[in-house]
């Protein structure tokens, strides 16, 4: 047996805690010595078929990738267009936020269509048939295999002869090799491998069910991601009743893009025009509350950004954000300070997007600051007001991509007033839409203070 750590690669013949060569904790993990591991052979390098294996790029036609489509419109769009054939989807997120359900579902739309599989390794065959009889799934030429060993995974499948292969999830499956349990480090890469490898050479549509670790890591510290071809996450409240896929990486279709579905008694139901879902409708306007529009992939989404500023008797304030990135806060926070005067050193101060999405994008920069504001003054933002715009260091307001889409559809929601970066002020007008473009966090504040 080999051991090989994680972080500079060293190998030691016997498991240790700490790294000996680079002193790194809980990095050696176990490894299979693999025939081709064998000293290299640089026979006949000057001579014989140089060019085996080796063809001209220009003479390659991109004829495009065989794309299957799944059926569930949203998973497909995420997807890049449907599945393709050898390629490899890593699906994580949360314990009980779906991905169950929506690979049953999937599998029972593709049905008679295409030969399937389903492994488990989590859930027995009377439950997943009783949650397939609970969500009224068609389960006409679904297949299913309960089984946790990659070995006898791989037997079953060579006979199936399935186009598209769900493992569920990869944590409990482990491959004889090993002699680590499911679950650790060394068996959830191994087995992985030896799927993807399967999934690659017999052209088979390969969906790996990863659970993700409490500091949000697809566990096996990321081993996986550069594994696979696509990786999608599920998001959302546990709370809430929409689930969101995005793609985080995608060597068949764009990354970001965002699957939107709503849970109900009958599964996962596809919502095809999610720009107004995550908005709550306040009665009367709240102070703290600033909406915005955000492009997520293709498709413009409104979403609220609420935020409470409270006295804080903490040396040390707390900076607090629930789907933004948290050092984006700080530095807003001080830009607020020298270029809008604006202190809040002696404050809490916590942000959120509601309905459990993640705005990954800058151009809610203009949108925390104006909730920021909103919270401390306790005062409501005008009705009906939208805004975006990233917030530059300078106090600049910078322009974001997709300007005209998202004042269309803030126009479309029945918005009233836009205050937006001044170079994405739009060419064309918006029935009802007032646009006011800003180049300076300072006009920004005057416009709702004032
Ligand atoms: P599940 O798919 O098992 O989650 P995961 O595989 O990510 O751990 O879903 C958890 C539970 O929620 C399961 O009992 C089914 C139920 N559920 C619904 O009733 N409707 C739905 O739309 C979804 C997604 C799940
Ligand atoms: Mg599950």
């Amino acid at each position: 047996m080999i051991y090989t750590c994680n972080a500079c690669g060293a190998q030691l013949n016997k498991w240790a805690g700490q790294c000996p060569e680079c002193e790194a904790w809980n990095t050696m993990v176990e490894v299979v010595q693999s025939a081709a591991a064998k000293s290299p052979r640089f026979a006949g390098y000057a001579g014989d078929s140089p060019h085996l294996g080796v063809q001209d790029l220009a003479t390659i036609t991109p004829d495009d990738v065989a794309r299957i489509p799944t059926g569930v419109g949203e998973f497909d769009r995420v997807l890049g267009g449907g599945m393709v054939a050898g390629s490899v989807v890593l699906i994580g997120g949360d314990p009980g936020i779906g991905k169950s359900t929506l690979l049953l579902q999937t599998l029972a739309t593709l049905g008679m269509r295409f030969p399937t599989l389903y492994v488990s390794g989590e859930e027995s065959p009377q439950q997943i048939s009783l949650r397939a009889h609970r969500l009224k799934l068609p389960l006409e030429g679904v297949r299913l295999l309960p089984e946790t060993r990659v070995e006898g995974i791989i037997e079953v499948v060579l006979r199936e002869r399935p186009q598209v292969l769900v493992v569920d999830s990869i944590q409990t499956i482990y491959t004889e090799q090993l002699q680590s349990a499911p679950g650790s480090v060394a068996q959830v890469r191994e087995s992985a491998a030896q799927l993807v490898r399967f999934a690659k050479q017999t052209g088979t549509a390969l969906f790996i069910v990863g659970h993700v670790t409490k500091d949000g890591q697809l566990a096996g510290p990321r081993v996986l991601e550069h594994m696979v071809d696509t990786v999608l996450y599920f998001e959302g409240d546990s709370g809430s009743r929409y689930r969101v896929i995005r793609a985080f990486k995608n060597r068949f279709g764009a990354v970001n893009e965002l699957g939107v579905f709503a849970m109900t008694e009958l599964g996962l139901r596809e919502v095809s025009n999610p720009s107004a879902i995550f908005l709550s409708r306040h009665e009367q306007q709240v102070s703290g509350s600033a909406i915005m529009v955000t492009v997520e992939g293709s498709r413009p989404l409104l979403v609220e950004v609420q935020a409470l500023v409270d006295e804080s008797h903490l040396g040390n304030p707390r900076r607090v954000t629930v789907g933004l990135e948290h050092n984006r806060l700080a530095m807003l926070l001080a830009v607020l300070h020298r270029h809008g005067g604006i202190a809040t050193h002696d404050q809490d101060v916590f942000v959120n997007v509601v309905g459990g999405v993640r705005v990954t994008e800058t151009g809610a920069d203009l949108a925390v600051l104006l909730a920021v504001l909103s919270s401390l003054r306790n005062r409501p933002l005008p009705q009906g007001l939208v805004v975006f715009g990233e917030v530059g260091l300078a106090g600049e307001i910078r322009p974001v991509p997709n300007g005209q889409d998202r004042l269309k559809e803030a126009a479309k929601h029945g918005f009233q007033l836009a205050i937006v970066p001044a170079a994405n002020l739009a060419k064309q007008r918006y029935d009802g839409l007032e646009v006011i473009g800003v180049n300076r966090l300072e006009q920004a504040l005057a416009h709702v203070t004032g």
